[in-house]
């Protein structure tokens, strides 16, 4: 079986993904394996036409399509990203179209279902057969146990391709909204007085809609919003994963991003992304702009703000996008309005972004921040044990910054609750105590909560 390994990683070779590519070599050397270090080389291939399509060559002459990569900010690497986008744009769906694909991945599995959803939708926009997806937390390959897991599923993988398994479609295709958008002439604005309002975008002129969207909405805040465009930012290149950043916050890049986040975005007290869907996710720009984020390593990034997201495409069947910025915004604990151009008329478009407007607003001058959903708080848990634990002398500046904020909030660090729970468990080896508390948990379920309504 021949199998062409496209390897995600912009570390090309040295590469804690690959090891893992490695280790299916040698246990099934009877394939012949081939793998193109698609992210690492992205910017020729995006040069050089040649080397593009030397790539895809190899792509017919696959029975097997592995997609490796890691985890890089919820989703693929930028770089990867960018390949995709160039394999729709030069047209060479027909290449990977029957084609088996399957799907490895290495992170620390923090948000790996996005990434999967993700790249299997692409797999489906390609034509592709998608047999399967395995995440493997980066440190796995160490543990026998997970190293016959890993084998197993290639085993059933390679099992499944030699006998031409039949597989289905896992997404719906795509259904571009209709709309034409041409804002009309009244609107309802907002004063946002004292609070800074950023719009940034990737805002290329290729969709009509975006433009006037970001227009409308910038009129819609009196005029007050400062609109700034991801092209005009001295970003040097996308996130090289060399991880410098983790003991000081300290990016290899020393061009204009660090500055920007910090002092341009960090200043807001509103923010609205506003970009346009492209595949199944927004453009190769914004994940550039995502990926540099992480030289502020694990911590909450932008911290608390009210945010709009403002896209142009058809989100509501775009579910792996909707999550990434749900959870994006979930774990900076910000207040997070959507509005698309999936509506009937301009009409209503208007009012849906003249609405955001003052919502965003009316959340600044609330100082309203939500409760954190499960990816935030599970997130946590997951930084909170490996920050601690075995990434924390690489990650010191995470170390420095979860110490200070009591965010290694064990439960053993709980003595009321772990004397409670002491002594229950002890109690309730009785019958009668066992009776009295399991008999009527509803109630005690909701004792603690009485002292609330007492008095004022
Ligand atoms: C910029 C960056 C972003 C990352 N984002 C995530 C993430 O969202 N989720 C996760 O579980 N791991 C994340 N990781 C961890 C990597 O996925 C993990 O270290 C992976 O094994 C690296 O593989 P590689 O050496 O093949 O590039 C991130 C690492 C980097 C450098």
């Amino acid at each position: 079986m021949k199998i062409i390994v496209l390897n995600g990683s912009p570390k090309g070779d040295i590469s804690v993904t690959m090891q893992y590519v490695a280790y299916i070599e040698k246990k099934f050397p009877g394939n012949r394996y081939e793998t193109l270090n698609v992210a690492h080389e992205v910017k020729k291939l995006e040069k050089d036409a040649a080397a593009f399509d030397a790539v895809i060559e190899k792509v017919r002459s696959a029975d097997l399509v592995l997609w490796a990569f890691p985890l890089y900010v919820m989703l693929v690497p930028a770089q990867y990203k960018r390949f995709i986008e160039l394999v729709f744009e030069r047209g060479a769906r027909e290449t990977f179209a029957g084609k088996y694909a399957a799907v490895l991945t290495t992170s620390i599995h923090y948000a790996d279902m996005i990434a999967h959803d993700y790249l299997r939708a692409i797999c489906d926009d390609l034509g592709m057969k998608y047999i399967g997806a395995y995440s493997a937390d980066m440190h796995d390959l160490l543990v026998p146990g997970e190293r016959e897991r890993l084998t197993k599923f290639a085993a059933l993988t390679f099992a499944g391709v030699e006998r031409n398994v039949p597989v289905q479609r896992g997404t719906a295709p795509l259904i571009p909204p209709t709309l034409a958008y041409v804002p009309g002439n009244g609107q309802t604005t907002v004063e946002p007085g004292a609070k800074k309002v950023v719009i940034l975008t990737d805002d290329d002129g290729t969709s009509a809609n975006l433009t006037a969207m970001i227009a409308r909405l910038s009129s819609a805040f009196s005029g007050k919003a400062e609109v700034i465009n991801l092209h005009d930012i001295d970003i040097r290149g996308p996130c090289l994963g060399c991880c410098s950043c983790a003991y000081d916050n300290t990016c290899v890049y020393t061009d204009g991003f660090v500055d920007f986040y910090k002092n341009r975005l960090g200043a807001a007290d509103i923010l609205v992304f506003a970009g346009a869907i492209r595949d199944r996710y927004l453009s190769s720009t914004w994940k550039c702009f995502f990926d540099r984020s992480f030289f502020k390593g694990h911590t909450p990034g932008l911290g608390e703000k009210q945010v709009g997201f403002a896209i142009a495409g058809p989100l509501s069947q775009v579910a792996c996008l909707k999550e990434a910025l749900t959870m994006w915004a979930d774990s900076g604990r910000c207040n997070a309005h959507f509005v698309t151009d999936e509506a009937a008329t301009s009409a209503e478009l208007d009012a849906l972004l003249d609405s955001l407007a003052g919502r965003l607003v009316a959340g600044a001058e609330a100082g309203y921040t939500p409760p954190h959903l499960f990816y935030a708080v599970g997130g946590h848990k997951i930084f909170r044990d490996s920050i601690y634990g075995g990434m924390r002398f690489v990650f010191q500046a995470d170390y420095r910054y979860y110490k200070k904020h009591n965010l290694f909030d064990f439960p053993q660090g709980d003595t009321k609750t772990r004397v409670t729970n002491a002594v229950m468990m002890l109690l309730t080896k009785s019958k009668s105590v066992r009776q009295k508390v399991y008999g009527d948990l509803k109630h005690h379920m909701i004792e603690p909560f009485a002292p609330v309504f007492s008095g004022d």
